[in-house]
């Protein structure tokens, strides 16, 4: 399964997400690659890597090597594809290119079933690195800031995920969740954006928040997970709570295509 976690607003908390959660589902028995597409290169530092790790995915949108040999596992707890700074130039040249959306899916093909999850930690913008995530990926995760009303840019971001649904990229794409993040429960705003994203977004919308924690920005500084950082903490604490969620919704979906299934090949016969 592979999960884009996307986002055109900055600093919603979207690597933050993505490191998390992978690092949650992993603590969880699941087998996790980490792929950072964004030139600021956010994930990687956050699990402890340089700006300059190569090969990187800059590499492997460009063709130069596969994604295998871009993939940084040794003495690592969860595997990641690198970005650095040369994902801004390529964004550039691919988008001249006539794939130049679909070398990220390409690319992933042959490792796609070595993994439980694929996460996709994208920039903030919807170019086309945020298009090559949505394009390779099976579902899309909206982390979404509590602060701010979101709903104008959630609108826009929702338009965009329709239309490449629409385009013969990727049809199948699923707006799977929408997460609350940097929440805090004594702000009315908190609770009037959390209300309309309810209303909204009935399905999408996950019941865990992610409250504001310093334990989840100190982790990110340093270069680790909050599970690792302060396994005790709020930010811990939410992290699991979510992965929990997430993947009851996994299974729920499995079950619901196996009856479907099922039902077809009864009708069928
Ligand atoms: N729940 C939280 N509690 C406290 N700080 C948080 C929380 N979530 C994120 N942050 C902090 O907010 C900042 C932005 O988070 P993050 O980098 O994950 O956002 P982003 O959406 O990936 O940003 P960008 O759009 O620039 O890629 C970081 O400094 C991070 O440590
Ligand atoms: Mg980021």
């Amino acid at each position: 399964m592979v999960i884009a976690l996307v986002n055109h607003k900055g600093g919603v908390g979207k690597t933050t997400c993505t490191l998390n959660i992978g690092a949650g589902l992993q603590r969880m028995g699941k087998s996790v690659l980490l792929i950072d597409a964004d030139a600021q290169a956010n994930l990687t530092t956050s699990v402890g890597l340089g700006y300059i790790e190569l090969p990187s995915l800059a590499d492997v949108l460009a063709e130069r090597v596969s994604i295998q040999q871009a993939i940084k596992s040794e003495g690592r707890d969860i595997p990641i594809v690198p970005a650095t700074l040369e994902l801004a130039e390529l964004e550039i040249s691919l988008a001249a290119q006539l794939d130049g959306r679909e070398r990220l899916k390409r690319a992933l093909q042959p490792i796609r079933s070595e993994f439980d999850y694929i996460l996709i930690d994208c920039p903030p913008t919807l170019h086309l690195l945020t298009d090559n995530a949505l394009v390779a990926a099976d579902e899309v995760y909206i982390p979404v800031m509590a602060e701010f009303m979101p709903m104008s840019g959630l609108v826009t971001l929702t338009k965009h995920i329709d239309r490449v649904q629409r385009s013969i990229l990727n049809p199948s794409l699923k707006l799977a969740g929408i997460v609350l993040t940097r929440f805090n429960k004594q702000k009315v705003m908190c609770q009037t954006v959390q209300q309309e994203l309810h209303e909204r977004f009935p399905q999408e919308l996950l019941n865990t928040v992610i409250r504001e924690n310093v334990a989840i920005a100190e982790a990110y500084r340093m270069g680790t997970d909050v599970f690792q950082y302060q396994a005790k903490s709020n930010g811990a604490e939410d992290f699991t709570a979510l992965c929990d969620e997430f993947l009851l919704r996994q299974n729920a979906t499995e079950t619901n295509v196996k009856r479907r299934n099922g039902n077809l090949v009864k009708e069928t016969l």
